[in-house]
């Protein structure tokens, strides 16, 4: 079966052609990421705006790198929340008209469980169920037990901000550009993650929630007793060295309540983690360090780790195979979002 999968939920604009849920035929993505170095964060209007000049072209080159046409395609999966609202509206809009023109079935898929669908993407042997999976990103931290692809509980998320909205504010106060997770990564390749610090965030809470406000605001308040008025005033070896205390001090709360997940739910044998953050090698490290007993699964590339058209052809896929026909968007009486 090939999917035609669209996300459009923040500044990638990203369309896919995937079979079965797994092999990748093309996967175009074009980012208004660059708009937003200096800004800190996405500023919406502007991200839609480039949605809108992207989006046909985009859709285009998938299909021309996969040798497609559109007739050839046995449905649309799109992104259809959550995200930025005038983001998400180009591409359920262009889904919609893709499916109205081309008579084709439409599949409204949420983007978190895209990045569930991420791992399959390529990957040679099949994960086997349940999983426990970490899904990290700048939007959410969630952590899943999954019984199928379609089936879940959710153990834990985060109360305040998430794990890479953490590495994207922290690289405000350091003078890093956005996004911050790959800019804080980099920059702490060379620092001593031993040099300050942390706390360890709910350390006696007994939940499965995150959070990681704290971890801000003791970045700031280091930077206030290390007399650090503007990030200019860092000198290069306290830019490295607080870079990678503050990478490590967020992968380790993400690493605790992944121990006790699993000590919790010992049946399950994988553990996946996937979304943006999943990109980041120390957490890789440290992760498969931890867990030697488990199978340990992140996306088979840094592209399916962010937002990315593949997952949500996939995740269609997979909501195909397990609903039948009730995976479908009855998009004629106008039921594309909810
Ligand atoms: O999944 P994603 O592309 O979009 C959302 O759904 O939010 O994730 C983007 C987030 C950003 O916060 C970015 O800083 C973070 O993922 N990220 C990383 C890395 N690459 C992207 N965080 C840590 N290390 C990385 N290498
Ligand atoms: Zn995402």
């Amino acid at each position: 079966m090939l999917i035609l999968g669209i996300e459009t939920s923040c500044d990638e604009t990203s369309v896919a052609i995937v079979e079965d849920g797994r092999k990748v035929l093309s996967n175009v993505t074009s980012s208004s990421i660059e708009l937003f170095e200096n800004a800190g964060g996405v500023i919406p209007e502007e991200a839609a705006r480039a949605q809108v000049e992207y989006m046909i072209p985009v859709l285009n080159t998938a299909l021309s790198e996969a040798n497609l046409s559109a007739m050839d395609i046995d449905a649309v999966a799109v992104t259809k929340g959550p995200g930025l609202l005038g983001s998400l509206l180009v591409g359920t809009s262009t889904a919609r008209a893709f499916c109205s023109i081309w008579n084709k079935p439409l599949i409204g898929v949420n983007h978190t469980l895209g990045h569930l669908s991420s791992v399959w993407l390529e990957c040679e042997d099949e994960p086997s169920y349940p999983i426990l999976t970490l899904s990290v990103s700048g939007g959410h931290t969630d952590l899943w037990l999954r019984k199928s692809h379609t089936e879940g509980i959710l153990l834990g998320s985060t109360k305040d901000d998430a794990a890479g909205e953490a590495f994207d504010k922290g690289a405000i106060q350091l003078g890093l550009p956005y996004p911050g997770g790959p800019s804080i990564s980099k920059t702490a390749i060379d620092g001593d993650a031993t040099s300050h610090k942390f706390p360890l965030p709910l350390a006696n809470d007994k939940s499965l929630d995150f959070s990681f406000s704290g971890l801000k605001t003791s970045l700031k308040y280091l930077l206030r007793d290390l007399n650090i008025d503007t990030p200019e005033s860092l000198t290069d070896k306290q830019l490295v060295d607080i870079s990678a205390s503050y990478e490590n001090a967020i992968c380790a709360h993400l690493v605790d309540r992944l121990k006790r997940a699993v000590s919790e739910h010992d049946e399950c044998n994988e553990i996946h983690i996937v979304g943006g953050v999943s990109a980041n090698n120390h957490l890789r490290e440290i992760v498969n360090s931890t867990f030697k007993d488990k199978t340990v699964r992140c996306p088979t590339k840094i592209k399916y780790c962010t937002d990315n058209g593949s997952m949500i052809a996939a995740a269609g896929y997979f909501l195909f195979r397990e609903k039948g026909d009730l995976a479908y968007e009855s998009f004629k009486s106008g039921k594309a979002s909810d």
